[in-house]
Order: C-alpha cells, then sequence, then structure tokens
C-alpha cells in the first residue's frame, strides 16, 4: 500500500471566486519516494502552506491529482470516503505552530494518537517516550504544554507527528523555533523514519541551516513550482 510515496499531478487550488481568487496552486508536479525528504522552499505566500494542506485533506484542491501508495486519493474530486481515517491513520502532521492539547501532559499529547488508533495505553505511552528521547525532550514527559518554551513544544509535536509512523509526514517549518543542532537532530530523526518506515516527508522550510540537506528541492514561487537537486549534505 505505501510502497510508492507521493505523486502529484497537475495539482491546481483557487481560494474564493470571481475577482477575489487567488489561484494559490497552478498546475503542480511533485513527487516523493518512500524514504525521501524532499525540501519545499518558496517566499511568503507562494503556496507552501496551500500545497501541504491539499495533500493533508485539510483543503480541497480544484483540480489534479494525488496519489499516495498506490492509491488516488483526490482525482478531480476526493476518492477516499473517510478523510479523517486518512488523516488520521496515513499523514503526519508538523506544523508551524504546535497545536498541543493544553490539559494533556507531553507525553499524553504524543500518546493520544496512538491510542486512538487502537494501541494499548502503555504501549502508546512507552512509543511517545521513545520519540521524546530521541528528540532531547523526555526530562518534560510529565509537564504540561504551557510549561515548556516554544522550542520544547516544537519538539513534542515533532513527536507526535511521527508516532504513528504514517507513510507520509507533512511539516510545515519545523525547525523554525529552534537552535541549530536541535534542527539538525530534527533533521537528522526525519531522515531516520524516512529511511527505516519507507516514510515519504516534505519540509516546507526558509531554515539556511537544513536546505543544504536535502537531496532534492521543489521550489514555488505564486503557485509554480519547479525541482532542483539539492547538495545532500550528508551530517554526523
Ligand atoms: N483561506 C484563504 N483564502 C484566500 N486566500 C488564501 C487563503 N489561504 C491562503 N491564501 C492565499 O494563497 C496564497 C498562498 O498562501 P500560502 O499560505 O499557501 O503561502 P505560504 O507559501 O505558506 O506562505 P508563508 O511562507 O507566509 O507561510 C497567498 O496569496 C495567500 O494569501
Ligand atoms: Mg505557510
Amino acid at each position: 500500500m505505501q510502497g510508492k510515496g507521493i505523486r502529484i499531478e497537475g495539482l491546481s487550488k483557487r481560494y474564493g471566486e470571481g475577482d477575489t481568487a487567488v489561484l494559490a496552486l497552478k498546475d503542480v508536479n511533485m513527487h516523493v519516494a518512500p524514504g525521501e525528504v524532499v525540501g519545499l522552499i518558496g517566499p511568503s505566500g507562494s503556496g507552501k502552506s496551500t500545497l501541504l494542506k491539499c495533500l493533508g485533506a485539510v483543503i480541497d484542491p480544484t483540480a489534479g491529482r494525488m496519489v499516495l501508495g498506490d492509491e488516488a486519493i483526490y482525482d478531480q474530486g476526493w476518492k477516499v470516503r473517510d478523510l479523517r481515517a486518512l488523516r488520521r491513520d496515513r499523514i503526519g502532521f508538523v506544523f508551524q505552530a504546535p497545536y498541543l492539547i493544553p490539559f494533556l501532559d507531553v507525553t499524553d499529547n504524543v500518546a493520544l494518537l496512538p491510542m486512538l488508533a487502537g494501541a494499548p495505553n502503555t504501549q502508546a505511552r512507552e512509543r511517545a517516550l521513545e520519540l521524546l528521547t530521541a528528540l532531547d525532550v523526555q526530562h518534560r514527559a510529565q509537564a504540561m504544554p504551557a510549561r515548556l518554551s516554544g522550542g520544547e513544544q516544537q519538539r513534542v509535536a515533532i513527536a507526535r507527528g511521527l508516532v504513528n509512523r504514517p507513510p507520509v509526514i507533512l511539516a510545515d517549518e519545523p525547525t523554525a523555533p529552534l537552535d541549530s543542532e536541535r534542527a539538525m537532530a530534527v533533521i537528522r530523526i526525519l531522515n531516520d523514519m524516512a529511511r527505516r518506515y519507507e516514510t515519504a516527508i516534505i519540509v516546507v522550510t526558509h531554515d539556511e541551516k537544513i536546505i543544504p540537506t536535502f537531496k532534492r528541492i521543489y521550489h514555488i514561487r505564486d503557485g509554480v513550482t519547479h525541482e532542483e537537486a539539492g547538495e545532500g549534505r550528508v551530517f554526523a
């Protein structure tokens, strides 16, 4: 099912109608292989978040096709009946803002998704703690989100995006609030995840520290993408 990554063909998105309509995506083509981490880079307002939201079934595209694994999830209309299940089980999101649940502690914020997917509570918490450790926030595991720094909150949100090992991860500026060492740690974890679980990962970023790590980059400008080879710098 998840063998083929992500493919986007001729995707367009228009917001609104008539004179005030905004054509945010214009005939976008993109593919991300299983195990690959690609960068998506472009100026503010170029359509990056719109593209991730379409792919993540958060908003409806206007036209085109999107294929996850072997399955066309969108082809001039949604082809998946249960979009909530698609978002919950097959797509991991890491947003620009962490959106943690304020009344759950850090561990449960991460463990909630596997619990919802049916994992026993202890197993869900163990998996959460494993990721929190990898992201170097295990010492805050029992804390409430409001007591965390911005960077700590972001790392918890990253753990939550990865915890169900979805075949696709969409990350919008995941390293923005982090210092360079932690930003690189996040990129390392994303690359490990990609390789280990055959995950296809798209990272939207302006972060100069992490751009050299991508082997492939999609540039987007006014809703139009073009592909470029990246440096693919290996990091220790
Ligand atoms: N809900 C909306 N209604 C109307 N226009 C929108 C909506 N959301 C985004 N747009 C417009 O679509 C275009 C693309 O926006 P998008 O949020 O995808 O940009 P972005 O590349 O993510 O920018 P940033 O780097 O600032 O986050 C912009 O012109 C924006 O104003
Ligand atoms: Mg954005």
